[in-house]
Formats: C-alpha cells, structure tokens, sequence
C-alpha cells in the first residue's frame, strides 16, 4: 500500500543517516526480508545474523528478529549501536531457561562442560563453555563428546534429543521447547506424506522426535533452503516458521511448498507455525527503532558481556 512504500521510503533514509544496516531472520514477514535485502542489508539463520553484523562496517545495527540475536550482536559489536524493533520481541526457549536456575543446575554438575543454543539470554550464554547455533550442534557435540567431555545442554529438548540421538552422546539436557516447532504432528504429517508420495520432508530440529523422524532432511533455516535446491522432489513439506517459504521459494521458484501440519485450527493453537515474536518485526515498529525514540536499544552489561564473548568466539571459530 502508499502507507508501506511511505514507511519503506523513510527507513531507507533513516538507515542512510544513521549508517545502518538492516539483518533480518527467515522468520520475520517477507516485506521485512526483502527490505533487509534491498537496503544493503542481510537476511540468514542465526549465525549467519551474527557473522555478519560483527564484519559490517555499519555504526547501527539493526536487528529484525527476537531478543537472543540482538543481545548476540552486541556480545560481538560493544562500539556498535544495536537496536531492535521492539525489546518485547522474546522466544520461549529463552524464557524457559531462567539465568538462575540455569546457573544452579550447573553448579550442581561441575564436571560438565556447558554447552547453550543461542536462543539464549545473554546472561545463560555467560555461564556456559560453549555456544551453538543449529547448524554445527550435531558436529560439535560429536567433537566434545569424542574428547570424553561430560555434556550439559540446554535448553530446546527436541534439539537436545535429536543429538543425543545422531551423536550417542550422554547429556545432561533441559528441557524449554520452541512453541511453534513443539506444535507439529507427526501423524497428520503422515497423513499429508501419504497425499503426496513424491515430495521431500524438510524439519528444523527444535521440531519433536517423531517429526523429525520422517524428515528427508533436517537443519538450521539455511540448511534447510540448501536441501530445497539440492533434494531431487518436486514437492517439499516444511516444517518450520512459515516466514521461510520468502527465501526458499526464491531458491527454489520452480518447486510446490507445502506447510506441514500444526496441531492447532487457526483459532486453537498459539503459534500456528509463525512465531508471535516474530511477527512484531514489522515496519512500524523499525521506523520507530530509526527514529531515535527510546527503548529500542540492546544494552548488555560489561562483565556479562566479557563472560559471554568466550563461548560465542569458541562457536564462531569452531564453525570456521
Ligand atoms: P536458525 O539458527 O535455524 O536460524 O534457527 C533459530 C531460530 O529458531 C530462530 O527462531
Ligand atoms: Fe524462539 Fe521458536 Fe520463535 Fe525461534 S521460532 S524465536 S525458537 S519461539
């Protein structure tokens, strides 16, 4: 509509004045992404996001996605101004792993060593040795528990048992869940693979056992828009935020998308297979972050800060 192309027309310009840059999730809504894309900006999975606002030279950063990833931009760019459409943008897998109780259960096994998804706040991240994203989990997993590391990981307990699964590693795990994965079905899905025999099934791993059970492949958001292009079928069903049909029908324009089932109506279920948090991304709300008013800034406190660094530079050097 006039009013969007308005707000696009002035967040091009804010972004200008400000020298910022706009890095988006494949979850935000597809206006969202194509603008990131068409301002200079970047659109990836979440450590892509990291990787590439540490080697921008922009003086702002700002972060379209949710809470863990802004505080993760900041982590790597202290000098940087990072801000966020909205600071109520959270995810349930930070939320289910308070900074506390978290602490105390690794105290409670000093043996272990600590490894943390980076859906985490930035305090969990200070506590832990390690930190990963979905895309090198399995690998470093494999790695730690290959040196005879005593393995504590938290907090998505589809991921965890997933590569508890794949790796035979014996882990300490916790037990938070993403509530858009934790809603597919395996059964409906079965129902909907049987509909259409030939196509692919493609899982993000915070997805529960049983779907990612009968995935043709299962990944990080951009490994899953890598299978797209690679796997031979004309059909794919999805299971992951229905924010990354934009990127991967691009990909793939020639492919039939399917969404896989969620166990939810419409009306029932809470996520519906697009994250609520999300969702608040919209073009408003990084008109507003742009436009100097408070409460958009991520500030994360030095010595938390500091804590935090090492385990995040031990990811980013590991999946170099
Ligand atoms: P990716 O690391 O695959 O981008 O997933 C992170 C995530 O779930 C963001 O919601
Ligand atoms: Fe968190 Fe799930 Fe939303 Fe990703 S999709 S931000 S894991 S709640």
């Amino acid at each position: 509509t006039e009013q969007q192309d308005d707000y696009k027309a002035r967040i091009r310009a804010l972004l200008g004045q400000h020298n910022a840059v706009l890095i988006a999730h494949y979850y935000t809504d597809p206006e969202i992404q194509a603008l990131a894309e068409e301002t200079g900006g970047f659109v990836g999975d979440s450590l892509e996001m990291a990787k590439f606002g540490q080697q921008h030279q922009a003086d702002t950063l700002i972060i379209a996605g949710v809470r863990f990833m802004g505080e993760t931009a900041k982590i790597l760019s202290p000098e940087k101004r990072v801000l966020m459409p909205t600071l109520k943008a959270e995810c349930s897998l930070d939320l289910g792993c308070p900074a506390e109780a978290f602490s105390a259960f690794c105290d409670a096994h000093p043996d272990h060593t600590v490894v943390v998804y980076a859906n985490t706040s930035v305090e969990v991240k200070a506590r832990a040795d390690w930190i990963v994203t979905s895309s090198i989990a399995v690998e470093l997993i494999e790695h730690l528990d290959a040196e005879g590391k005593q393995i504590i990981w938290a907090p998505d307990r589809h991921l965890g048992a997933y590569i508890a699964k794949k790796t035979g590693a014996d882990m300490l795990r916790w037990q938070a869940a993403c509530i858009v994965h934790d809603e597919f079905k395996s059964r409906a899905l079965l129902e909907l693979k049987a509909r259409y025999p030939d196509a692919a099934v493609l899982v993000h791993p915070e997805s529960p056992e049983a779907v990612i059970a009968i995935a043709d492949a299962v990944g990080s958001t951009s490994q899953l828009i890598k299978a797209a292009q690679v796997l031979p079928h004309k059909t794919l069903i999805v299971a992951t935020d229905r924010g990354i049909f934009y990127k991967m029908q691009q990909a793939c324009p020639d492919k039939v998308m399917i969404e896989a089932p969620t166990g939810g109506d419409g009306a029932t279920c809470r996520s519906c297979a697009h994250c609520p948090w999300m969702a608040m991304n919209g073009l408003v709300a990084i008109h507003s972050a742009l436009s100097e008013e408070g409460g958009h800034e991520i500030f994360v406190e030095e010595s938390v800060r500091q804590r935090a660094l090492v385990p995040l530079r031990r990811m980013l050097d590991f999946a170099a």
